[in-house]
């Protein structure tokens, strides 16, 4: 078994860049291959850093490479490939950078390919000022975008799109949310720091602390009692947007793996229908109500066919976090920029107005309906609400705003890195009292 770092990483992102596997499950594979922690740190870093930073560097091989490797030796493209993220992005001491990727290609039994993986990045260190501004020059290459969604963010966000590039390529913080029937931010924080993390509350989310980076969470203080959940401070608007009182009938339409479902039931005693489609993700939900011992109804199916699973109660808050392309968490999620493409986007839109066309007769009149996506693109978010608006006369737009971000023709839209927080869009809306 392989246990080189470098060769690990690289088979890992092979199968994540070029045979479309999920970082994630890339990681849970690869990474139990390592006994030392240290060793276990850098294979993440490798393979989030060679996932986020893909589109710059995969096209620089084509300048240095007289035939290209990507088909006929994966593995050994993919290690190059980290061998520029170590040296530009992880800023790693060149020689050793160098030095351990050309034993990585004898790890990954490519003896042969050994000295062209020197020979490559001997000719990158010695041309780097004029490849560098080859690949800044255009937004693809200098943000390590795919082509479709730099143009998607040209059209949609102008002034802000290369901002939002930017951000979606800056490690976030860690930001945690406090439990507030376990625990209290006050007290949480001083646990964590006497443990020696330096979290602060967050400026204007009630629940939010941030830490500079990321951690190894399930070590902190707190976590087996429940005391936190990980959860960008985007998502935890959605608590306040949601206008709770104590004994509310609720619906957390696509529910899993069950953030805002659980914050919702931290901050009122409310009556919560925990619905999600995917059996595997509804495991996830279970576990988190669990561990931070709260209690809903778990249901099981489809949102857009509610005759399967409604008990015929309306609902008098129904959140709707719709499936959509993820365009506004690329911080936190390196390899979906590799993964989505444009055509996604119009299946999207189809489950979007599916979802909302069959909830929306299960809002009680006066109740409070929010549309959520993690999207940047006005397709999946204003246009949807538009249309929902425009098909059902009973409901009208609720007028919301947040320290940060910005209104949208309906509705707020957080862009990623405002307020260093994730893209994030959310509608309200009011079904007309009857
Ligand atoms: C953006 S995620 C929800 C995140 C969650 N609200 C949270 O805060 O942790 C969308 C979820 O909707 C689920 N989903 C997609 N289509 C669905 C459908 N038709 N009915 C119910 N759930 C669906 C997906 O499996 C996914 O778990």
């Amino acid at each position: 078994m392989n246990t080189d770092t470098r060769a690990l990483a690289a088979q890992a992102l092979a199968e994540v860049a070029l045979r479309g596997a999920s970082l994630r499950d890339a990681m849970e594979r690869h990474a139990p291959k390592l006994r030392d922690p240290r060793d276990r740190a850098l294979l993440m870093a490798l393979l989030s850093e060679g996932a986020r930073w893909w589109l710059r560097f995969d096209p620089a091989l084509d300048r240095l490479l007289e035939k290209p490797l990507r088909q006929k030796e994966p593995q050994v493209h993919a290690l190059l490939v980290l061998g520029l993220v170590q040296l530009e992005i992880l800023q790693l001491q060149d020689y050793a950078a160098v030095a351990a990727t050309v034993e990585a290609a004898r790890a990954l039994k490519k003896p042969r390919l050994a000295g062209l993986v020197n020979a490559v990045l001997r000719r990158w260190q010695r041309e780097r000022t004029t490849l560098l501004a080859e690949l800044d020059a255009q937004p693809t290459t200098r943000h390590a975008h795919p082509a479709w969604l730099a143009k998607a963010l040209a059209r949609d966000w102008p002034a802000q799109a290369d901002a939002v590039m930017q951000a979606d390529n800056v490690e976030p913080p860690l930001m945690l949310r406090v439990n507030r029937r376990r625990s209290d931010r006050a007290t949480l924080a001083a646990q964590l720091h006497a443990a020696g993390h330096p979290a602060e509350p967050h400026p204007w989310l009630r629940d939010g602390l941030v830490l500079p980076h990321s951690t190894d969470v399930t070590r902190l203080p707190g976590f087996e009692d429940g005391a936190f959940a990980v959860q960008d401070g985007a998502a935890q608007a959605a608590a306040d947007l949601a206008d709770l009182s104590d004994g509310l009938r609720v619906l957390d339409a696509c529910a899993a793996p069950g953030g805002k479902a659980c914050h919702l039931l931290e901050r009122a005693a409310i009556d919560l229908t925990a619905l999600e489609f995917d059996p595997q993700r509804a495991d996830r939900i279970r576990q988190n109500l669990r561990r931070l011992r709260l209690d809903a109804r778990l249901v099981i199916g489809d949102a857009g066919a509610p005759a399967g699973w409604w008990d015929r109660k309306p609902f008098d808050r129904i959140l709707v976090d719709a499936p959509c392309s993820a365009t506004g968490v690329l911080r936190r999620r390196p390899d979906v920029r590799l993964h989505r493409r444009e055509s996604d986007i119009a299946a999207m839109n189809a489950q979007q107005r599916r979802i909302l066309a069959a909830l929306w007769p299960l809002l009680a009149p006066g109740g409070r309906l929010l549309y959520i996506t993690c999207s940047v693109l006005r397709a999946e978010n204003e246009a949807i609400v538009a249309g929902l608006l425009a098909a059902q006369p009973d409901a009208q737009a609720v007028a919301i705003e947040l320290p940060a971000g910005r209104p949208a023709a309906v509705g707020w839209q957080i862009l990623p890195g405002d307020g260093d927080l994730d893209g994030m869009y959310y509608a309200v809306l009011q079904k007309k009292p009857a």
